[in-house]
């Protein structure tokens, strides 16, 4: 396994983007890298490209379907060591066109996605007194930022959960790591009609992923710079924070 503590990864969402890299980046160092997403025939497609990875579609709102799928890598490549609970969905959305449908959406799949993953994960996870659980959030779920109505309350609550699963989960022999992204060039950013600080390829995500997973760090945060300002805007006062954010970001985007 070169090192690797892990014989057995699941990675959700890896259908495209930052998934597909992290599921590339481990393939040969890792004996199974099962990948889920909903595109059957993308995972097939990179399935076929590799040496380790076995195709389990899944879509993550299902929490039924979720369980089946766990089932089935268990069954085939035994139990789960590492799960990276990925999948996500991000859409353009400001206050003044709230569109409930998709605020739904993004909660299904970015908040209760990752929730049907540990409803199974946890209690075999315990049982078995060993795991790592790791769970994409992003820095948007830092602060609240103009027009991500749809997409930084679930990642601010990801972040939230993670805190209280390390606190639990830890004493008890799980690790629980965060990944906390800032803009990465993928299918789910092209579209971006705004300026991208600091974008990085899923190839380089993938590699300051794998490699802090590695360590098994709690916080992944990267771009090292990016990240580090939207700490500091965490740390920052609300008065001069809204200023600071009208100022530089809403007036330039207006
Ligand atoms: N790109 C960035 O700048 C950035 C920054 C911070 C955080 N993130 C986070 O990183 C994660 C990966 O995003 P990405 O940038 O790699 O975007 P992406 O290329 O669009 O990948 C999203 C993945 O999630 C899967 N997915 C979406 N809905 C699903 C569902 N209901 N069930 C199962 N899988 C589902 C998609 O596959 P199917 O469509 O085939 O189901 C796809 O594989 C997300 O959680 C995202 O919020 C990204």
């Amino acid at each position: 396994m070169s090192g690797l503590r892990w014989k057995t990864v699941w990675i959700t969402g890896a259908s495209s983007g930052i998934g597909r890299a992290l599921a590339l980046a481990m393939d040969e160092e890792v004996a199974t890298v099962a990948v889920s997403a909903r595109s059957d025939d993308r995972l097939e497609a990179l399935r076929e490209q590799c040496v380790n990875v076995s195709a389990h579609p899944v879509d993550v709102t299902d929490g039924e379907a979720v369980a089946r799928c766990v089932d089935a890598i268990e069954a085939s490549a035994g139990p789960i060591d590492l799960a990276v609970l990925n999948a996500g969905t991000w859409a353009l959305m400001d206050a003044p066109n709230l569109d409930l449908t998709a605020v739904r959406s993004g909660v299904e799949v970015n908040y209760f996605g990752v929730m049907n993953a540990l409803d199974v994960l946890i209690p075999r996870m315990l049982e078995r007194g060993r795991g790592h659980i790791a769970i994409v959030a992003s820095v948007a779920g830092y602060r609240g930022l103009p027009r991500a109505v749809a997409y930084g309350p679930t990642k601010a609550a990801l972040i939230n959960l993670a805190e209280i699963l390390r606190l639990e989960l830890e004493p008890r022999g799980i690790t629980v790591s965060v990944i906390n992204p800032g803009f990465v060039d993928t299918p789910m950013t092209r579209d971006n009609p705004f300026p991208m600080p600091g974008i990085v390829s899923a190839e380089e995500a993938a590699e300051t992923i794998l490699t802090g997973l590695k360590k098994r760090k709690y916080e992944i945060a990267f771009p090292r710079g990016f990240a580090l300002v939207m700490k500091l805007l965490r740390l920052m006062p609300n008065a001069l924070y809204f200023r600071l954010i009208r100022k530089f970001v809403m007036r330039r985007a207006a």
